[in-house]
């Protein structure tokens, strides 16, 4: 998603901002969930040896699918490294592997279980790999809107689409009525096609994408679209202001994303006045609006790849990402937008010793911590799955 070509800039530099950061804050809360049986200590010296040899052992058998957010101890061990999108073709693509280890979240790697024969399964090493922002928009919520627009007439012209970050239950919700799924790299695609089915699009769960789309790509009006919070009775939004819209926006967020500022962004073009800013569509609007390109992860490494030698590039995504393109890339200045450490905490949960220990219980042939989505739920998740995978340019 360009929103004007990025600027050169030619001076080398190190990236002192990154340079500054160390292990800090953290955006999200963990979820709690205890993993079973008896997982190695992280200080062991044997831990990368002990995963080598494990995955080693496994060959064909087990295939390891790493989103960009994950630790670099984490990533090395990915068959393939990916944004959500082509980890979902990924994991479709791969079905000669009894098991698919999804180092990523939760919503990723039921996406892959949705997407994979019965004779697979799939393992996310920590079952607290949540994300924050799937978790903003429950079946039970999102039924209780859909009602809402039902009674103010709209039902038939309108179609769910939703972002990949979302649980099965909302996969499968958006299937039933006609929707589609859409991720980061795909949003645009996916929107013209749910324009082209219906009047209206109720986009689920993250505004930001939603909103960043439609108005700064497809050229929307911000006055398109509203803004249903499903906290307050029929969602704050009026029927009028319901008929009125071309797009209702369901109230979720990214807590990463979030922090990424327009003060900040100026403040970088003031310090580095030829820098490129590059920010991930789930940031908000102003950020996004103010920003020099916006993309996918997947995206933001291909302009990082793309920039000329001597590039100021600062980068509003997660930070595992920004600090391994900042280590790919020394002939580059790469910064990360924020001010303060900004890590996916959940993303986070996967470590070498989750990672180990899920590896190492597949030798001993215990399958831990396995995603399964339940057949009816997958039935209509994949419905509105592959009419994504489907569309023109997947
Ligand atoms: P991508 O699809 O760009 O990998 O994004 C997934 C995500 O969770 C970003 O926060
Ligand atoms: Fe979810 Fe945000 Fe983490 Fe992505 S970065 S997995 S949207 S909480």
């Amino acid at each position: 998603m360009s929103v004007s070509p990025p600027t050169t800039w030619t001076e080398p530099t190190p990236s002192p901002l990154l340079l500054l950061l160390g292990e800090g804050t953290e955006a999200e809360t963990e979820r709690g969930v205890e993993c079973p049986g008896v997982l190695p200590r992280a200080s062991d010296p044997g831990l990368l040896a002990r995963a080598r040899m494990a995955k080693a052992e496994l060959g064909d058998r087990v295939f390891v699918l790493g989103h960009h957010y994950q630790r670099d101890e984490v990533i090395q061990f990915a068959d393939v490294t990916g944004d959500s999108f082509k980890l979902a073709r990924e994991a479709a693509a791969r079905s000669e592997s009894e098991y698919i280890v999804f180092c990523g979240v939760h919503f990723m790697a039921e996406s892959a279980d949705i997407l994979t024969g019965d004779h697979q399964q799939v393992v996310l090493p920590d079952l607290a790999a949540g994300c924050s922002m799937a978790d903003m928009a429950t079946l039970a919520e999102v039924e209780a809107a859909w009602s809402a627009i039902a009674a103010a007439g709209l039902e038939q012209s309108t179609i769910p689409l939703t972002y990949m970050n979302s649980s099965a239950a909302i996969k499968s919700f958006t299937g039933r009525h006609g929707g589609s799924i859409c991720t980061s790299s795909n949003a645009r695609r996916s929107l013209e096609w749910a324009f082209d089915q219906a009047d209206r699009v109720l986009f689920l769960p993250d505004q930001h994408l939603g909103r960043n789309t439609a108005v700064l790509q497809m050229g929307l009006s911000p006055a398109d679209c509203v803004v249903f919070d499903p906290r307050k009775p029929g969602g704050g939004v009026s029927r009028d202001a319901l008929r009125q819209a071309k797009l209702i926006l369901w109230r979720g967020h990214c807590s990463v994303h979030a922090r990424f500022t327009v003060d900040r962004v100026q403040k970088i073009r003031r310090q580095v006045p030829d820098v490129t800013v590059i920010v991930h569509p789930e940031c908000a609007y102003e950020v996004a609006a103010n920003a020099d390109f916006i993309g996918s992860t997947e995206n933001i490494i291909k302009a990082v790849n793309a920039a000329p030698a001597g590039a100021a590039l600062a980068i509003g995504t997660e930070l595992n990402l920004v600090r391994r393109l900042a280590t790919q890339h020394p002939d580059k200045r790469v910064m990360f937008l924020d001010s303060s450490v900004c890590f996916c905490s959940t993303m986070n949960r996967i470590d070498l010793p989750h990672l180990t220990w899920a590896l190492e219980s597949l030798v001993e042939g215990r399958v831990v911590n396995r995603i399964s989505v339940n057949a009816e739920t997958a039935r209509w998740s994949t419905v509105a799955l592959e009419r994504m995978l489907a569309l023109p340019g997947s």
